[in-house]
């Protein structure tokens, strides 16, 4: 839904860009700007800005950027109406909502309430006389007493009705305690669904309670009970652990499959590990993922249960931009087990070795073929020498290229003359795609967003300017009356060229941070757009790019191919008065 606009003024001018991002990045002022570590990537020297009279942030760095709603996007992973809220309610605002939403926002919340109150009564039942065997169990896991508090864990009590009784007292009705799948129903009368359980709140990026897996103290069955989907809780889309793991500064993420090695890691100072609910990583969570890292080190057990659960993981990772690595187990089933053990600095080895996943690709590659076919061991050495000569080092190279000539029984020399073969051909390759790249010119200045692509580059140019300019200095946008929206070539500019102007028509506020409804990466490609828009152009320079704008419009229904030809021969012109 759309927020009014006089709202959304509103709104950012109760939220100063200084304050909301000076709750995440401690700033330094310098001049009119400010300057900080940049929370979106690991850095030593500050390369994060804030200008506070523009209400925006910049990082020369990762090229992240945009206003106050969109910084709340970028670091709590929200969409744009929770970006929204997260602000109205930072400053004590109403948001104006539809009655729709309204109801359901309300029915989340008192959800979110009642989790957190049911999380409240399982941890004051682990240290109660009635969860003396639970607190036993746990402490037989190994787990301090400061790593529980911080996990939240509890214990469900052995009984039909503890919960129950606590939560009717708080105000909760049956209807409420049915919708969070804590109880279970028969013959009319609700009873506790969690009983004689260890229990593991999950919480989500924003640090709502939003269900439980609970774990029998023994043998018993099922091992765990976890909260079926309800309408705040859906274990696809979240994973355990990530809202402290999403803190962390290790600049990677630890994918394991239980709860309690993710406590246990934690308590090891291992603090990015997070696990899937129970679940196999699902695309949701590769997504999820992506907002908070780029690499991510897969720990699954050693058994073939956990290296399927590997190899389908990783493609759904790599798809989403992730570089992945896998850590072997050893010794151990489990990363809890590994820990307790042997100890967090043989974990730290395990997690230096997992610096890539060659090994894990060659046996991918071995298992499609028939090694005792001749045929079939040729076209085998040929792959796996595709990848061996991918690698970076000649160690690596030599090491991985040995392994597979025993695996086919060729001499190491003979792998050695594949590899090389390899690379030439990748070489090959690589200089066609970049002949490719020479005949067009332009694929240089596409943006490095993956939804946008310029397809009339003269014309993206333009409006690139036009829409650094007008956010410069918002009063050239009156020289743009002729200008609108369907004239843009690129749909995401013509969208904020639209939103500009309509703001200036009516007199409100043009800035980065009032732009509505893009995403995050739209939002840092503007920025970034701003950002190299800088100079002072002059009324003469905007009016060229809305008539190059106008003009491209007219001719882009005639071939593009001359454009891109012109396009060339100046690129290479500047080039030569340069070098
Ligand atoms: N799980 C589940 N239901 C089960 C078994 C497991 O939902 N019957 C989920 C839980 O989220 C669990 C994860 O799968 O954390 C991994 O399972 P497992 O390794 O068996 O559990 P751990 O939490 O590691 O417990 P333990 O170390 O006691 O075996
Ligand atoms: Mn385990």
């Amino acid at each position: 839904m759309a927020f009014p606009a006089a709202f959304i003024d509103e709104l950012i001018a109760r939220n100063p860009i200084e304050d909301v991002v000076g709750q995440y990045v401690t700033l330094k002022r310098s001049g009119a700007n400010m300057f900080g570590l940049c929370p979106f990537h690991g850095e030593k020297t500050a390369s994060f800005s804030v200008a506070p009279d523009k209400g925006i942030y910049y990082c020369f760095g990762c090229h992240k950027g945009g206003g106050a709603i969109n910084f709340m996007m970028e670091i709590e992973g929200l969409t744009y109406p929770d970006a929204v809220r997260s602000l109205a309610k930072r400053a004590g605002m109403e948001v104006p909502e539809d009655e729709q939403y309204q109801s359901r926002y309300r029915q989340q919340e008192r959800l979110w309430a009642l989790n957190k109150e049911a999380a409240r009564f399982f941890y004051s039942q682990l240290y109660a006389p009635a969860g003396e065997k639970g607190l036993r169990y746990v402490q037989k896991r190994g787990l301090s007493k400061s790593i529980l508090t911080q996990f939240g864990v509890g214990y469900a009590p052995d009984s039909w009705n503890a919960l129950v009784d606590a939560m009717r007292k708080k105000g909760y009705t049956d209807q409420e305690l049915k919708d969070a799948d804590l109880v279970g129903e028969k013959n009319g009368r609700i009873y506790d669904r969690f009983r004689n359980r260890v229990m593991f709140p999950i919480i989500d990026v924003r640090g709502n309670v939003i269900g439980f897996g609970g774990r029998v103290l023994d043998d018993g069955t099922p091992k765990y009970l976890n909260t079926s989907e309800t309408i705040i809780f859906n274990k696809r889309k979240n994973l355990f652990g990530l809202n402290l793991a999403k803190k962390s500064k290790q600049g990677y993420l630890i994918l394991v499959e239980g709860n309690i090695d993710v406590i246990t890691l934690h308590q090891y100072g291992f603090d990015c590990a997070v696990a899937s609910l129970g679940t196999s990583l699902t695309e949701e969570h590769a997504a999820l993922l992506s907002r908070y890292t780029e690499e991510v080190i897969l720990t699954y057990d050693g058994d073939e249960a956990g290296q399927r659960a590997a190899k389908r993981a990783i493609p759904m990772l790599e798809k989403v931009g992730i570089r992945v690595k896998v850590l072997k187990m050893r010794d151990a089933k489990d990363p809890d087990e590994f820990l307790h053990k042997f100890g967090p600095d043989a974990f730290k080895l395990l997690l230096e070795e997992s610096s890539n996943r060659v090994d894990y690709q060659l046996t991918a590659i071995a298992s499609k073929y028939d090694l005792k076919d001749d045929d079939q061991k040729v076209r085998y050495v040929q792959e796996a020498a595709e990848l061996i000569c991918t690698l970076d080092s000649s160690v690596k190279r030599e090491v991985y290229g040995t392994r597979v000539a025993e695996k086919a029984g060729i001499t190491p020399e003979a792998m050695k003359l594949e590899v090389n073969k390899a690379f030439k051909r990748r070489l090959n390759r690589e200089k066609k795609q970049q002949e490719k790249i020479d005949l067009a010119p332009a694929q240089a200045l596409q943006p490095k967003l993956r939804s946008v692509r310029y397809q009339n580059m003269r014309s993206a140019m333009a409006e690139e300017a036009i829409i650094g300019k007008a956010l410069r200095q918002p009063s050239l946008l009156s020289a743009a009356q002729g200008l609108h929206s369907g004239d843009f070539s690129v749909p995401l500019l013509g969208n904020v060229f639209a939103q500009l102007k309509e703001r200036y028509m009516q007199g409100l506020e043009v800035s980065l941070g009032v732009i509505a409804d893009l995403t995050a990466e739209e939002m840092s490609h503007i920025a970034g757009i701003m950002q190299r828009h800088s100079e002072p152009g002059g009324e003469d320079a905007f009016r060229d790019c809305v008539q190059i704008i106008l003009r491209e419009k007219q001719v882009s229904s005639v071939s593009s191919d001359e454009d891109l030809l012109a396009l060339r021969d100046k690129m290479k012109e500047s080039k030569g008065t340069k070098g």
